[in-house]
């Protein structure tokens, strides 16, 4: 199967320019201004005039069939990446977990039987750790060199379920300095959250804003900061998960200014709505539970310097959608028995292009450095990923920027009944997006096939050589 994408403008992270794309078994095999037909005979030529041509989305942040918080993520390998693909997307990294008294081996066989034969687009998996003796070591080592797992994250949150003590959280810091490996952080103080969490719960306060206000700016700040400092002691990068505040970028920007190799990802949800959201009427404010929680708007101006600062280098969605009727109803009278996370696979590169490229806030290339190149870099998959260039795979977006769109349940395909954007008007989506060399998305249709999607064996990060 061959393919010939005509005059789009090409966006890498650093490049800008029209040409020709040629790809010949799932691989990019030629770029250049017009290619001439008669050596670059195509199964199938796409018009991409006036429309940019950029590596396919990486989103590197989804929980996708998540057994969590007493029910399961609503969106499957199959709907989950069919969204994502709608969306831009072309890779995930998805998280298997390793539960307490099980181990990593029967974690990633666990998340393969639930990926494997339904995802329409190459798929990695992160290894969440809640337990780890010696033998965990071992399977750490073992994930990284023969299993293509190269990251792994660990809780700061969450008591009880996947929150690990500081002696484990420096543990597996100091063998990634052997093993190659990457620890990525949920960073919030979960102690603190605990006692405020009861405290709000003692007096009566149990609708869903107290979420919110019982995880404050200052604890995943702390959390961020501590987090830093015991990669600091290993000696080893760190990676820090969804940061939601300006009191978590500041212990990063601090931690670059000094040389360290601390890194961090936000979300659109963080960049897009806000505290206010909580108020919504009756149980709406259920829709934004998530962890961390929003925060409030000024918050938002603070992470976007960061992405334009490269404080931040990576946008993922941290996609784990709960559908409002069955599953958010759970914390109807107690906002803690709110399963957390919401849904946003499919709308990262129309928002952030949107908000962030229309808006003057970053670049094109920036746009493209954040969705796809870092994370590729950050997480093992570049440059097979995340870039176009002669050698890659496939995995290209013609985006158009003037094509416009509503977002909301009935234009979406995640399996949700709710969205946190309803009705939002955005400028920019794709109109064409390519897995491996095949289309697998037509304008609004799905023409890609279950199962498609391959695992995705990771390599070590490049995050050391400074990102
Ligand atoms: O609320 C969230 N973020 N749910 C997903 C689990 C996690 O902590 O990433
Ligand atoms: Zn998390
Ligand atoms: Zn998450």
């Amino acid at each position: 199967m061959s393919l010939l994408i005509r005059n789009g403008r090409i966006i890498t992270a650093s490049d800008d320019y029209v040409a020709d794309v040629f790809c010949e078994n799932g691989v990019i095999s030629a770029i250049g201004v017009n290619l001439p037909d008669h050596r670059y005979q195509a199964d199938r030529t796409i018009d991409a005039s006036g429309q940019y041509v950029i590596p396919g989305g990486i989103d590197v942040h989804t929980h996708l069939n998540m057994p969590f918080g007493g029910t399961t993520s609503a969106d499957d390998f199959e709907s989950g990446t069919i969204a994502a693909a709608f969306g831009g997307t072309t890779s995930i990294v998805d998280f298997a977990i390793q539960y307490r008294g099980s181990t990593m081996r029967h974690a990633l066989d666990d998340w393969m039987r639930r990926a494997e034969g339904n995802a329409v687009i190459d798929f990695g998996f992160h290894m969440i750790v809640t337990e780890l003796e010696d033998a965990g070591l071992g399977d750490m080592d073992h994930m990284v060199r023969n299993e293509g797992v190269t990251s792994f994250k660990l809780f700061m949150a969450y008591p009880g379920v996947f929150m690990v003590d500081d002696q484990t959280i420096f543990r597996a810091l100091q063998r990634t300095g052997s093993n190659g490996g990457l620890i990525c952080m949920h960073a919030e103080n979960g102690g603190v959250i605990d006692e405020l969490v009861k405290e709000a719960l003692r007096r009566g306060d149990t609708a869903p804003k107290w979420h919110a206000l019982t995880r404050p700016p200052t604890a995943e700040g702390e959390a961020t900061g501590r987090a830093i400092a015991l990669s600091e002691m290993a000696g080893v990068p760190i990676y820090i998960v969804h940061l939601s505040a300006a009191h978590a970028l500041e212990q990063v920007r601090q931690a670059r200014d000094r040389g360290l190799p601390a890194y961090a990802e936000t979300c659109p949800q963080y960049l897009f709505l806000s505290y206010e959201n909580y108020e919504e009427p009756g149980f709406d404010g259920a829709k934004y539970v998530m962890s961390p929680p929003l925060r409030d708007k000024w918050h938002q101006d603070v992470l976007w310097k960061g992405l334009a600062k490269n404080d931040l280098q990576v946008i993922s969605t941290d996609h784990c959608p709960f559908c409002m009727a069955d599953q958010k109803i759970l914390g109807k009278d107690d906002f803690s028995k709110i399963p957390n996370g919401a849904p946003g696979i499919e709308t990262r590169l129309t928002l952030v292009h949107d908000g962030g490229v229309r808006h003057g806030r970053i670049s094109m290339n920036r746009f493209v450095e954040l969705c796809a190149t870092t994370p590729a870099k950050m997480f093992g998959l570049f440059p097979r990923k995340g870039t176009i260039a002669v050698g890659s795979d496939a995995d290209i977006v013609v985006f158009d920027p003037n094509r416009k769109a509503t977002l909301g349940v009935k234009t979406l395909h995640m399996k949700v009944d709710y969205n946190p954007y309803e009705g939002r008007t955005v400028q920019g989506s794709p109109s064409t997006v390519i897995s491996n060399g095949r289309v697998i998305i037509e304008g609004d249709k799905f023409v890609g096939k279950k199962g498609d999607g391959r695992f995705l064996r990771r390599g070590p990060s490049q995050a050391p050589s400074g990102l």
